[in-house]
């Protein structure tokens, strides 16, 4: 059998691109969500290390919540499916800003958005895109390179989804957060996240869970885990074991030419001027 056409994996929604899994019903009808005032979002853009912070959360709670798949994934059903959970919930998305359901921002549920060096995330897409056959066919990474710097990938431009919550970085109800600081001191940032979601954790149970949430006790769990669609937190795949990689900072020196990174830096130095990272 023939690989699947990219028309028959993707198609787009509000001028970003979605793949099947996401339905256009579904994603139509995300403005009418009844959010909770305990709902706690985590938002990213893909390949930010949204499994490691779901991990950490879900520790943090101690099975007390619920982490439903991504609100943008599946079809109409999918907003009654969530208003059925009884228990608190923890709704991952890599929704920008503007797409999110009006209703999160209207009743200021806490969002934690995580963030990481775009090109580390790019080289993890690429990868992701080569070995998740819900997404197109890539050929090398020099055409990879190309699409994620013209935004023309799932998810739509990292520059785009970035500035549309930066915009929104002094609301009280949003943490940010980057990938690069859970790697240099995770025990800081699990204090900084259960501070920020009302938690009283103890010393030792953080340690408890920065030693859970290692990359290497998160990819043996893996492993060991069945493939239950809802052990992903990314609307791209119900594949776990596409997840855990490498997990490092700086892989993009493996890949990138001298050529490209200026490239990028230009396109990065043109796009994130007003911003602050
Ligand atoms: P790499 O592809 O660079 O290895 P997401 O969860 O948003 O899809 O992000 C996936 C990226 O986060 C992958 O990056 C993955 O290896 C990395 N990651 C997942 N768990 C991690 C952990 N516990 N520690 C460090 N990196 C982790």
């Amino acid at each position: 059998m023939s690989n699947p056409s990219e028309a028959e994996l993707i198609h787009m929604f509000k001028g970003i691109a979605f793949t099947t899994r996401s339905s256009p019903e579904l994603l139509k009808s995300l403005d009418t969500f009844d959010a909770r005032e305990d709902d706690v979002l985590l938002v990213s853009y893909p390949k930010s290390g949204t499994h490691w912070l779901a991990g950490v959360i879900t520790k943090l709670y101690n099975a007390q919540v619920t982490l439903t798949s991504p609100i943008e994934f599946g079809d109409i059903s999918k907003l009654e499916d969530l208003n059925k959970l009884s228990s608190k919930r923890i709704i991952p998305t890599h929704l920008d800003y503007n797409m999110l359901p009006l209703n999160f921002k209207t009743k200021k549920c806490k969002m934690i958005y995580i963030s990481r060096n775009p090109k580390d995330t790019a080289v993890s897409m690429y990868y992701y895109y080569r070995d998740n056959p819900i997404l197109p066919t890539i050929d090398t990474w020099t055409a990879f390179f190309d699409l994620f710097l013209k935004g023309d990938v799932v998810c739509g431009s990292w520059f785009d989804h970035f500035l549309s919550w930066e915009e929104h970085e002094n609301d009280k109800n949003i943490l940010f957060l980057f990938y690069e600081d859970m790697k240099k001191d995770l025990h800081k940032i699990v204090k900084e996240i259960s501070l920020f979601l009302g938690l009283n954790i103890s010393d030792n149970d953080v340690q408890d869970i920065c030693k859970k949430s290692s990359f290497s006790e998160m990819k043996s769990d893996t492993e060991k885990a069945n493939s239950d669609p809802s052990h992903t937190v990314c609307a791209l795949t119900s594949n776990r074991k596409l997840i855990f990689r490498k997990g490092t900072v700086g892989d993009w020196k493996n890949h990138f030419t001298p050529k490209q990174n200026q490239r990028f830096e230009e396109i990065f130095n043109e796009k994130m001027k007003h911003s602050k990272m």
